[in-house]
């Protein structure tokens, strides 16, 4: 299976970090396609805690080679200071990251607008990290991006830079009222981080097609989650990228005739993080418990997360629209303590019952959660390694969603450890 991708099948967070470093053991590159520093992956090892926004969680692991591709958009500054923590961490990431030139770059510019655009009243609040990734993608679309292969030329670069700033500065001055920037501060940015991101740079796209024609196995690494995507997620309150499966494809330049699997991550219920619809959310004690029990903040912005159930409408769309083979179940030992546990199976829309959702994506805004009603287990789940481990009725639940969902459970985790995971 050269080419696997790893999609999240919710609205993010579902615990792809672990898996990844879980998958990544038996590959030999692991490329990131979309997105930037507005992800948080976590993963544990040896009791030893890492973040990873931007960087693949393949970095962990010896050895394995990292593409950050041209779907991508990076902060070069959150950049080096990832880089820092990791080899603080221990490990060796000499020549074992490459960045796609047609990666763009945020710029400090891009992370203003993005807090200012959230603060303005007239805007729609989308609740964004605040990384900048927004208004960077915008600037891509618009032709007046920055990637990174303008950085080998100055006359090209400091024109792309007066370009950007003619239109930004406009806005910061007219429409959110705040002071303008210079070419000469934008370029003196960009000089100074030049250095620190350079050597990163690198033939990607070249580097991917050779491996795949070696027959090397490359795990692409989804960040956000399908109903993120901002095509088919929850618009407006989505990402500015594609982070489902197809994402993979346009943001590393690789052959939708060479993707051989995809695999969706799915947390044992449901999180969202900013604004936006969320038809399973539990406002109450239960949310709360789940919450705590969960850890559920987030990586990059320590942000509560909103909890609900399960939600099996959603789980089967990003099963269509990713063409999703398996599922990694996570976070399971999370719902260790509920008596009682709902899954949604379909929705009631303006007094009609649907089980799928269709490009009206508004529905998910009048759409009232109808729930199978199950007892939690007796036994905890926290931990277990081995299928037998799983509680009776945990065993009921993970069949219960695989068959609703439309897609076999191949791995359940049970904790934030390398170590637990069940392999079914
Ligand atoms: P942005 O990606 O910072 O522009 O934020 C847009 C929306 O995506 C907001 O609702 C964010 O909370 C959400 N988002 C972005 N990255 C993540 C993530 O890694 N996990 C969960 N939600 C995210």
């Amino acid at each position: 299976m050269p080419v696997t991708v790893l999609v999240g099948m919710q609205w993010g967070d579902e615990g792809k970090g672990k898996v990844v470093d879980l998958l990544s053991e038996d590959k030999d590159i692991v490329a990131r396609y979309q997105g930037g520093a507005n992800a948080g992956h976590t993963v544990v090892i040896d009791g030893k805690k890492f973040v990873l926004h931007l960087i693949p969680s393949g970095i962990l692991r010896e050895g394995k080679i990292c593409v950050i591709g041209s779907g991508v958009v990076v902060d070069p500054e959150a950049l080096m200071t990832e880089l820092e923590e990791v080899k603080k961490g221990g490990i060796d990431v000499e020549g074992r990251l490459i960045i796609s030139p047609r990666a763009h770059c945020i710029l400090p510019v891009h992370k203003i607008q993005d807090a200012a655009n959230e603060n303005k009243s007239s805007q729609q609040k989308i609740g964004t990290t605040g990384k900048g990734i927004g208004p960077t993608y915008s600037d891509k679309t618009a032709r007046l991006g920055i990637p990174f292969f303008y950085f080998n030329d100055t006359a090209k670069l400091t024109a792309a830079v007066t370009a950007l700033l003619e239109t930004k500065n406009c806005l910061f001055e007219k429409f959110y009222e705040s002071g303008s920037h210079s070419v000469e501060q934008v370029m003196e940015y960009l000089n100074r981080v030049a250095p620190g991101i350079l050597p990163y740079i690198g033939d990607t796209r070249s580097l991917l097609r050779d491996a795949i024609i070696e027959g090397k196995e490359i795990l692409c690494e989804g960040a956000q989650g399908t109903m993120l995507d901002i095509d088919y997620g929850s618009y407006p309150f989505v990402t500015s990228s594609n982070t489902i499966s197809g994402g993979a494809c346009t943001g590393l330049g690789i052959s939708p005739r060479k993707v051989d699997k995809v695999i969706g991550v799915a947390k044992a219920y449901t999180t969202r993080v900013g604004e936006g619809p969320f038809p399973t959310e539990l406002k109450d004690e239960t949310g709360a418990l789940i919450q705590e029990e969960g850890n559920e903040y987030g990586a990059t912005t320590g942000r509560a997360r909103r909890c609900g159930w399960f939600d099996t409408v959603v789980a089967r769309y990003a099963v269509e629209i990713n063409g999703i083979d398996e599922i990694v179940l996570t976070k399971l030992d999370v719902l260790d303590r509920l008596d009682v546990i709902k899954v949604c199976v379909g929705y009631e829309v303006d007094g009609r019952k649907i089980d799928r959702i269709s490009d009206d994506i508004s529905i998910l805004e009048r759409a009232r959660p109808v729930y199978w009603e199950f007892d939690g287990w007796d036994e905890p789940t926290a931990g277990a390694q081995k299928p037998e481990d799983l509680p009776k009725r945990a065993r009921q639940y993970v069949q219960f969603l695989e068959k609703s969902v439309g897609a076999p459970i191949t791995i359940v985790s049970t904790g934030p450890g390398r170590e637990a995971v069940i392999r079914l």
